[in-house]
């Protein structure tokens, strides 16, 4: 028997190919793979390129960058992107947002006679992030049908804004769910678990890459932006350029919240940083200039 060196290889495209993609994957949404990801893309987009029954990698990659209007990169994104999360994900951190932050923040605007909150969930994948701040509002807000509420749910994957839409999720999403919140705002279906439609009715998901620079800059008026474990994917020049778009459409005062692996430390010196309960969280200080509500 004769052992064909090589056979086991499936890789059909080369170091520098996955570069050139990595970099037009870049340039695009602000994700920087790595070269130790290569396997992982070579993996998915070998997988995918079959299913299209292309060639080979230079066409593909020829049709994505000259004939594709959108529909293939969109395809890609979803293919690429990791959209780990769960329900009250970091609940010591939601905790001080909940306690601390909201209530001041609530406070000050109910005294400028301004009942109105919104927040954003920046890269917010199947929507469990969302939903969980939804009934944070519901629990923290006594008189909250007197007030004007919305969380923005963005993402890039327009995959996960289907499923964060439909609102039904599996054991492992819920599993850290308090059991009092869980009874209250979920229903079993077929195994699965709904969204109550109140919690549903403050979320309005909608597709957005945080490096649309012209989307991003038409955002204005947030008090919370949440964005986590979303920056960690991104470069140091990317992460710049979206905090600062974050920046423009905060309030002042307005907090911004990171993943625990996340920092601005080496990004931006505008926010204050405040500790609170070992958590850091970044504050829009409260005499800059407003850019909207
Ligand atoms: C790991 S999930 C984080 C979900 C949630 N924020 C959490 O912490 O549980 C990261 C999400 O960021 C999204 N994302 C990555 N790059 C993005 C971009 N350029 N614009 C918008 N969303 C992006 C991904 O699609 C993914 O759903």
């Amino acid at each position: 028997m004769a052992i064909k060196k090589g056979a086991l290889n499936t890789q059909d495209f080369e170091v520098s190919q996955f570069v050139r993609l990595r970099d037009f994957i870049y340039m695009k949404t602000g994700i920087f793979f790595e070269e130790k990801k290569l396997y992982l893309v070579k993996k998915r987009v070998n997988e995918h390129m079959s299913l299209l029954e292309m060639a080979d990698f230079d066409t593909y990659y020829r049709f994505l960058k000259f004939r594709d209007d959108g529909t293939e990169f969109q395809r890609l994104i979803n293919l690429l992107t990791t959209n780990e999360t769960y329900f009250f994900r970091e609940f010591d951190q939601l905790a001080v947002f909940a306690e601390e932050c909201l209530y001041e923040v609530c406070a000050r605007k109910e005294e400028a006679g301004i009942k109105r909150l919104r927040i954003w969930s920046a890269g917010c994948s199947t929507g469990e992030e969302p939903y969980t701040l939804a009934i944070i509002l519901l629990e923290m807000i006594d008189d909250i049908d007197d007030w004007d509420v919305k969380i923005e749910a963005t993402d890039i994957d327009t995959k996960v804004l289907e499923r964060a839409r439909h609102g039904v999720y599996g054991k492992r999403s819920v599993r850290l769910v308090p059991e009092e919140y869980f009874q209250k705002y979920f229903k079993t279906v077929s195994g699965n678990y709904r969204i109550d439609d109140r919690v549903r009715s403050i979320v309005r998901f909608s597709h957005l890459n945080l490096m649309d620079e012209r989307k991003m800059r038409s955002i204005k008026g947030v008090d919370f932006i949440f964005c986590r474990n979303v920056l960690i994917y991104f470069d140091e020049r990317s992460r710049k350029e979206v905090v600062a778009r974050f920046y423009d459409a905060m309030n002042p005062g307005g907090y911004i919240f990171l993943g625990h692996s996340e920092s601005l430390s080496r990004i931006t010196t505008a926010f204050n940083v405040k500790k609170i309960n070992s958590f850091i969280v970044y504050q829009k200080p409260l005499t800059a200039e407003k850019s909207g509500r």
